[in-house]
């Protein structure tokens, strides 16, 4: 099956300003947003015009570049990266891009007195940007043959996969094919796969908004079930792999990744399938030790108790909603990076593959 996946194109720069598919309108409307500003940029990873973790570190890139175009002071460029960086707390690929543009500016000030950004720093950060976007695309598509190879290896005869998966973590995520959608369209494309199973993903609804949407532009056969269904499908059907993404990444393997997904590798765990984190090196946050350090995301109730202009609970309904959880490393088969596959993640393993 030959993949369409470029044809997807969430984040794309115009010349002068940031161009994103406004993905909290999909699939009713393709419509999109431009970003003329850092903040523009804040404001769109906030809101969720655009979002998934790596697509949010290659924004918050050309939200630098956009800011520099001002032509300000270093020190309030300075700022502006915090401001950026601070847009959501979990996906460390925020901070992450962040970093690598930080570190351009620190090695450009300290080569230099200049305390104005110059057009040559103003250069340098927009050919950083590029090189984290496109980057992104390559370790996806590493990632879907090393995903793929790990998948058709694992099992004991030659038949095509039953997968799950939560979330969206495709191009729309990512700067084009995906993470863990990566590896479903890997498998895709070499016609081993037998079924799609995806999760709604209350209460944003990414799987049944987005990852259908993809899904279908590129021809990939699906089936979509409410989140709760999730324990019911696995007991009355065979899913061989339950494949996501990641937010972040800590030393010890634990995951955090879109709300619920910690229970469904619980799920896995009791049903017999496999459980496969697909994420880039990116995502990989080896300065905190466990899970327990990462910073969650909670968001308005209004994601929970309202649908539209719907109420969907009373009125000042007292509601918690996190956006993610953390799946322990002991309940993970697989993490798959575009440095390599961890089989049954632990520390050392970590180690050896990101120190
Ligand atoms: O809140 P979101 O939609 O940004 O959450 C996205 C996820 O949890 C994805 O699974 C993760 O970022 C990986 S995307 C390749």
């Amino acid at each position: 099956m030959q993949s369409s996946f470029s044809k997807i194109e969430a984040i794309s720069w115009t010349g002068t300003q940031l161009k994103l598919l406004d993905q909290q309108v999909l699939p009713n409307q393709i419509q999109y947003v431009l970003c003329s500003t850092a903040e523009d940029v804040a404001k769109a990873i906030q809101q969720m015009v655009v979002r998934g973790a790596p697509a949010i570190g290659v924004s918050a890139a050309y939200g630098v570049v956009l800011a520099a175009a001002v032509g300000q002071s270093i020190n309030s460029l300075m700022a502006t990266l915090d401001m950026l960086s601070a847009a959501r707390p979990t996906a460390v690929n925020l901070r992450w891009a962040i970093e690598r543009m930080r570190e351009l500016i620190n090695a450009h000030i300290s080569s230099s007195a200049d305390e104005q950004v110059t057009t040559l720093l103003k250069n340098k950060l927009m050919t950083e940007a590029v090189a984290i976007h496109q980057e992104d695309i390559v370790a996806n598509k590493t990632m879907g043959q090393y995903g793929k190879q790990a998948i058709l290896a694992s099992l004991s005869e030659a038949r095509k996969v039953s997968v799950m998966t939560h979330c969206n973590t495709g191009a729309l995520a990512t700067s084009g094919y995906g993470t863990a959608l990566g590896v479903i369209r890997a498998l895709a494309e070499a016609d081993e796969l037998s079924q799609v199973w995806v999760n709604e993903t209350r209460p944003w609804l990414q799987g049944a908004r987005l990852t259908a949407w993809e899904l279908t532009q590129e021809k990939i056969p699906f089936v979509l079930g409410v989140d709760g269904a999730a324990a019911y499908h696995m007991a009355t059907n065979k899913i061989d792999w339950v494949i996501v993404g990641a937010d972040r990444i800590t030393a010890n393997g634990d995951t955090a990744n879109k709300i619920g997904t910690y229970g469904l590798a619980l799920l896995a765990h009791h049903h017999g399938c496999k459980f496969m984190v697909v994420a880039p090196s990116s995502t990989v946050d080896m300065s905190l030790t466990s899970g327990e350090e990462i910073d969650i995301e909670y968001r308005e109730s209004n994601e929970l108790i309202m649908l539209g202009d719907k109420m969907l609970a009373p009125e000042n309904t007292s509601v918690s909603n996190p956006v993610f959880d953390v799946t322990p490393a002991s309940l993970i088969d697989m993490i798959v990076t575009e440095r390599g596959v961890i089989e049954n993640p632990t520390q050392a393993k970590m180690q050896q593959l990101f120190c």
